[in-house]
């Protein structure tokens, strides 16, 4: 397993007290393979992936449970211990690409100060691996593409590059929160189906966050749905169970995803629901 989560529990201080944002979710995640984590807005899908990767608001406090990545306990690790493990173990892409990109600056230039920031090579070679990189997101023509900055790419290309940028240092795991959420309908399958072919490529393990079970089902190795029965404006509830592996079920995607909403809708009474799709 490249990522554990076992019984992650995490809220907020208030002025009026606490409120729990994520209580006690477990998942597993292995190398390679693409974990959906569906639940409505609110249900503490964002907050769950800052915590994994220790960037939470600092009112958040992680309350109890663990974290595991890659064997190694990060639970009680500082802003110090993580920053050399962001990027390289944990990359993460958001809803919103603009927040990522700098409009100034040409995406070649984006990519290659990442990797210059984190790895001793030449200019040269990180402009080589930028030109890589872009390819292996599906940007064609990389040379001509790195001078360009971002407001002359599509929000799909913007995506493809952010996506780029996150896969520069081989990251074990890919937190992928709402990644075709502003995307169109028809974009968001490409974008789906690139982080299949990246996770073909790579090897990296991606948990795809997301408030939309159609939208990303099809992608998903497995899907585990979180939801937040008391979550209607007062204190956030995101209850977790541990997945249960369903061995056999559903012996092609369609019908994967049949069988967990045939799932969910005869759970109701529970916060998470998890579905295995692997035959394992
Ligand atoms: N900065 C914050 N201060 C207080 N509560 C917060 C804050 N951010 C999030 N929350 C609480 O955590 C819950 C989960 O938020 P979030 O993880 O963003 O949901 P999702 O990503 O599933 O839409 C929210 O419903 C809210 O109650
Ligand atoms: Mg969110």
């Amino acid at each position: 397993m490249v990522l554990e989560l076992r019984e992650l529990s995490v809220s907020f201080d208030i002025p009026e007290g606490e409120v729990e944002a994520v209580r006690g979710v477990s998942l597993s995640l292995a190398g390679g393979e693409i974990l959906a984590v569906v639940g409505e807005s609110g249900c503490g899908k964002t907050v769950m992936c800052q915590s994994v990767m220790k960037l939470l608001p600092k009112t958040a406090k992680i309350r109890g449970g663990r974290i595991i990545a890659c064997g190694e306990d990060i639970t009680d690790y500082t802003d110090r211990q993580m920053r050399p493990l962001r990027g390289s173990v944990f990359s993460m892409i958001f809803q919103d690409p603009m927040t990522t990109l700098n409009p100034t600056l040409p995406i070649g230039k984006r990519i290659t100060e990442a990797i210059l920031r984190h790895k001793k090579v030449s200019r040269d070679e990180a402009e080589n691996r930028a030109e890589e990189l872009l390819d292996l997101v599906g940007i064609d023509d990389p040379p001509r593409r790195m001078g360009l900055q971002p407001h002359y790419f599509s929000g799909g290309m913007r995506q493809r590059c952010i996506l780029a940028i996150a896969l520069a240092m081989n990251p074990k795991i890919l937190l992928a929160d709402e990644p075709t959420t502003s995307l169109d309908v028809t974009v968001q399958a490409h974008m789906l189906d690139l982080l299949r072919d990246v996770r073909r490529k790579t090897g990296v393990g991606i948990l795809l966050i997301s408030h939309d079970l159609g939208a990303v089902a099809r992608a998903a190795d497995r899907v585990a749905v979180k939801t937040s029965a008391g979550n209607t404006g007062g204190p956030a509830s995101a209850r977790g169970r541990r997945p249960k592996h369903r061995p056999g079920a559903g012996g092609h995607r369609r019908g994967r995803a049949g069988g967990l909403l045939g799932r969910l809708h005869t759970s109701a009474d529970r916060d998470v629901v998890s579905a295995s799709a692997k035959g394992t």
